[in-house]
């Protein structure tokens, strides 16, 4: 039994945060020393190194779970679904529904069951539960989905990835400046041809915690005076190299698993982590088949206007693709598509993906 992908939607906040917009900003480094670099020069610097000139966040009435409600219904409305049968809600997150200027987030309802209630599902049988597992944690979704499908105890389900988190960064930090808020769904439902050769192929997960765990981790702000609240933090450089030396890898083990060559791929949508890095991925993947050169339409991003949303940047992405609102890129029936993802764990993901003919 394999499972296609029916429906995608997305929900992008309108609120639109430009570099300029941090002009004002102090920015100060972990050693809580202001930055004596001018503003101007860091944000400067920041895009030539991220490529992101802009992010959105979540108007302050708009909570991830309602932003993964909308997401949801316009993937349910896309795959034509009657909401009451689906089996499984999967809601990948990090941080729950995180009232703008609240110090403590809600995860009691999870946000699964906050998006079922606001769909006003009633079937119990639809079993609602959060997933987290970092920025990779839509795509693991997608891989639980896949495998209740795939055994038979799932027929339809739900994957959402949604984050706000512009809420939980700490303003004085320049490397906040990568991050976004989003969310985007999709519905996954197993095929009903017998045999069929389409839909997800395959996939490969891990967690590297053995000295990688805190790469990405919670802690103080870097402003002197500020108050205990713990915020994201990374060690950008170590994300950067672990990124680097375990995700191609994983990509090609996931092709190499399904008897997939790296010529019948014809996109990859990769975690929108940050421009540079996911080009140097890119690249060093087609290295690992002895090619130099990486085709010119294999990597569709949205880094640039929207950041790295987190859990929410490959569904956002996908969906704007497949319903070809991302200028340049388009999905043809029977295209093999590879998705891949990085992030605080260190948790890596690959997914191997044929469309629907
Ligand atoms: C954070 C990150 C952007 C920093 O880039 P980098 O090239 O590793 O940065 P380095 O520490 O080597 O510093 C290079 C230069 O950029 C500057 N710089 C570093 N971080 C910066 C930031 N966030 N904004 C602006 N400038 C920055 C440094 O001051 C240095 O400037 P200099 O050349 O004038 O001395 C990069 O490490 C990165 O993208 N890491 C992965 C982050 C990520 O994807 N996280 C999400 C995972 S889900």
């Amino acid at each position: 039994m394999r499972a296609f992908i029916s429906g995608t939607g997305s929900f992008i906040p309108a609120g639109i945060r430009s570099n300029q917009d941090f002009a004002t900003t102090e920015f100060y480094n972990e050693q809580k020393e202001r930055i004596k670099v001018h503003t101007a020069e860091i944000i400067e610097k920041f895009q030539q190194i991220t490529g992101i000139a802009a992010r959105r966040y979540a108007t302050d009435d708009l909570n991830a779970s309602d932003m993964a409600t909308q997401a949801a219904i316009a993937a349910i409305r896309d795959a034509a679904v009657d909401p009451e049968t689906i089996d499984q809600m999967i809601v990948a997150h990090n941080f729950g529904d995180t009232h703008q200027h609240a110090c403590q987030s809600e995860a009691v309802p999870s946000l699964a069951s906050r998006v079922k209630g606001a769909l006003r599902i009633r079937n119990p049988d639809c079993v609602a539960y959060d997933l987290l597992f970092g920025c990779p944690g839509w795509l693991q979704g997608l891989i639980q989905a896949d495998a209740y499908i795939r055994v038979g105890l799932a027929r339809k389900c739900l994957v959402i990835g949604t984050e706000t988190l512009s809420r939980v960064i700490d303003p004085y930090d320049r490397d906040s400046m990568i991050y976004s808020d989003g969310a985007g769904a999709v519905v996954l439902e197993a095929q009903t041809a017998p045999a069929a050769t389409n839909g997800i192929l395959g996939a490969v997960s891990q967690s590297h915690t053995y000295g990688e765990s805190q790469y990405i981790s919670m802690g103080p702000s870097y402003r002197p005076s500020a108050s205990n609240r713990q915020y994201l933090k990374m060690q950008g450089r170590k994300v950067y190299e672990f990124a680097l030396r375990t995700v191609p890898a994983a990509m090609k083990a996931c092709l190499d698993k399904n008897g997939i060559e790296i010529n019948e791929i014809r996109k990859i949508f990769l975690h929108q982590a940050n421009e540079k890095m996911d080009v140097a991925i890119i690249k060093a993947f087609y290295q690992l088949y002895g090619k130099q050169q990486i085709p010119d339409d294999i990597l569709p991003m949205n880094i640039r206007e929207l950041g790295n949303s987190s859990v929410a940047t490959i569904p956002t992405l996908f969906d704007m693709v497949r319903k070809g609102r991302l200028p340049g890129h388009t999905l043809c029936p029977g295209d093999i598509v590879l998705f891949a993802s990085v992030g605080a764990g260190m948790n890596i993901n690959a997914v191997i993906y044929k469309l629907p003919n």
